[in-house]
């Protein structure tokens, strides 16, 4: 079983990022095949700025590779390394119809929010098939909004296929509906765009400034207290095995529990959960040179699978003469 992922490069992550996504992203190591990349390509449609999109693809690498992304086991690698996937891009454009793309709800979305339409938005969906095919991905774990475009992928391999035989694994998206969304410091989902993040690699002082800033209920110490009607627990909770899940809703329970407490302990914990993965990618960026070295060997595994598929595809479709 072959699982696809990639995951655009964006600035500071949070914890909705690590429980939603990463550390799902992480774990899949342990069963499956795991191709994972960084979608710098796909980030050009939303940024132009050379330094910055070149920063955030070390930093994106680096934070994968510090909370436990293992290089030997799993191909990952920078989307942008194996430029073949934009010869794929093309040759499967001729397999989709305007139509097809017209649909696309993020493409619309964005329209409608005023950004100006470019042929990079529009033919997105058909770059992001490159890639679920270029590798021959059994399953693509992506979050809702991204279902469509694995939908696209699949209707273009079949038409591919139609015309010239079993050249693409069919994809399968695969929707995760149990993982929770993560809530923010103000109860609504933890988001970059809200400003109510608790972030990951942020350093003690900031760390602690923003655990501070939960939003608890007016309810004196003593009074007993709901633990799942509180920010602070719901957001706990995530760190918590389940004997000492069921000790912090008992004191909660119990009343005599003070907010500022709960939260000083959060604060820590926190801390020393990520403190190992802050030091790991700390070193990492300490060393750019490292860094790319670990992505071109990754890049070198993404190209020999590449290749075998690519090879089919120039062949089937008339590029070797
Ligand atoms: P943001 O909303 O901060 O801009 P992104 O859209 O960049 O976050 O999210 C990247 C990935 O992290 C998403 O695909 C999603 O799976 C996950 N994610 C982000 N926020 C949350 C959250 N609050 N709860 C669960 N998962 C989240
Ligand atoms: N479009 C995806 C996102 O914004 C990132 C992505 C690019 C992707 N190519 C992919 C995800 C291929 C899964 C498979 O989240």
């Amino acid at each position: 079983m072959r699982i696809l992922s990639g995951i655009q490069p964006s600035g500071s992550l949070h914890l909705g990022n690590y429980f939603g996504m990463m550390s799902k992203m992480i774990a899949y190591q342990e069963q499956s095949e795991l191709f994972c990349f960084i979608a710098n390509y796909h980030a050009q449609t939303s940024l132009s700025d050379g330094k910055t999109l070149a920063r955030g693809t070390l930093e994106a690498a680096a934070n994968f590779l510090a909370l436990g992304m293992d290089p030997d086991r799993s191909t990952f690698w920078v989307q942008s390394d194996i430029p073949e996937v934009q010869e794929l891009t093309w040759i499967l454009s001729n397999f989709t119809p305007m139509g097809l793309l017209e649909r696309c709800h993020s493409y619309k979305d964005k329209v409608a929010k005023g950004i100006a339409a470019n042929h990079g938005l529009f033919a997105y969906p058909v770059l992001m098939t490159a890639d679920i095919l270029m590798y021959q991905s059994d399953k693509v774990p992506v979050g809702k909004d991204q279902k469509q475009h694995v939908e696209v992928a699949r209707d273009i391999a079949i038409k591919f296929n139609n015309e010239y035989g079993e050249i693409f694994t069919i994809p399968e998206p695969e929707i995760d509906d149990e993982v929770a969304t993560v809530p923010g410091l103000d109860g609504q989902k933890m988001s970059k765009s809200y400003g109510n993040t608790i972030d990951l690699f942020a350093d003690d002082k900031a760390l602690r400034k923003q655990v501070m800033r939960i939003v608890t209920a007016p309810i004196a110490v003593e009074d007993p207290k709901d633990p799942d009607a509180c920010n602070v627990y719901k957001i706990f909770r995530l760190f918590l095995d389940k004997a000492r899940d069921a000790a912090l809703r008992q004191r909660y329970k119990d009343g005599g529990l003070a907010f500022g407490e709960v939260k000083q302990e959060l604060f820590e914990t926190v801390r020393d959960f990520f403190a190992p993965h802050a030091a790991r990618r700390a070193e990492l960026l300490a060393d750019p040179d490292g860094l790319r070295a670990i992505l071109a060997r990754g890049a070198d595994k993404a190209r020999y699978a590449a290749n075998k598929t690519l090879r089919k595809v120039r062949k089937k479709t008339g590029l070797v003469y």
